[in-house]
């Protein structure tokens, strides 16, 4: 359970995060979505203990966040893979440092390849593979390490809509397999929906509104006329000033 207490975070100039209550109970899903600028990221980083509260606090099952945590997981904008390692040696590298046993870390190593589908690509450097398949790969390096938290900062943002909605199918897969808690953040009102249990709409370093998605986990929701009606929905909460 994440536990988000009147959090604040001054960066100097201005409030980056102010008065932030949020609850993301275990093995949910929590969409955080708003305009450039209005804190996501932050937000994100704090709950993975990159970033210090200047006012409030994070819990996580109970126990006040001080630092980053080895059971939680962070995919950043830019997703960090190395260049001058392959899709194989990406993905391995956390894994290595904390599984002595090779023959492990190669079991896990390419069961993850297989399940993020990109295995014929295990041979491949970051310039050679295209974004999706970058962003699977910063996904897969994430996942190996088995995170009971997983935050993941605008994963698809760069995709074009196709190879964005392969990849949120993919990410509701993964999580409906295996649940942990999933925090995402997304510019994507659609994204939000399709993979928001609880849809967080932010404006100006302040939660504006917190709903709850009543038709998440249905992966043919895409289809579906309810799914529209989510989606204006958080659009009117997202463009109005109420
Ligand atoms: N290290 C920093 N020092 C000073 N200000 C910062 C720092 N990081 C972010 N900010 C400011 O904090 C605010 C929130 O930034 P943040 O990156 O969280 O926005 P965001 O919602 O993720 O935007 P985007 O959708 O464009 O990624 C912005 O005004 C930004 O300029
Ligand atoms: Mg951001």
């Amino acid at each position: 359970m994440i536990q988000v207490r009147n959090l604040g975070i001054d960066f100097g100039s201005e409030w980056a995060l102010k008065n932030i209550d949020l609850d993301i109970p275990s093995n949910t899903t929590c969409a955080i979505i708003g305009p450039s600028g209005c804190g996501k990221t932050t937000l994100l980083c704090v709950l993975a203990g990159l970033l210090v509260p200047t006012a409030g606090q994070v819990l996580i099952d109970g126990q006040q966040l001080r630092g980053i945590r080895k059971n939680t997981g962070l995919i950043l904008q830019n997703n960090g893979l190395l260049p001058w390692k392959t899709t194989w040696k990406n993905v391995e590298l956390g894994l290595r440092t904390r599984q002595p046993d090779r023959k492990i870390v190669n079991e896990k190593v390419y069961s993850i390849l297989k399940q993020m589908e990109i295995s014929e690509f295990r041979n491949k450097y970051p310039a050679q593979l295209s974004g999706g398949q970058k962003q699977r790969t910063a996904i897969a390096r994430t996942l190996v390490l088995e995170p009971d938290i997983l935050l993941l900062d605008e994963a698809s943002s760069a995709l074009d809509a196709i190879t964005r909605e392969q990849l949120q199918n993919l990410i509701l897969e993964i999580y409906k397999n295996k649940p942990t808690t999933l925090v995402l953040v997304t510019h994507s009102i659609e994204e939000a929906v399709f993979l928001g249990q609880k849809i967080v709409v932010m404006k100006k370093a302040q939660i504006k509104h917190i709903m709850s998605n009543p038709f998440f986990g249905d992966a043919d929701i895409r289809t579906k006329p309810d799914y529209y009606n989510v989606c204006m929905e958080v659009r009117k909460r997202l463009c109005g000033d109420a």
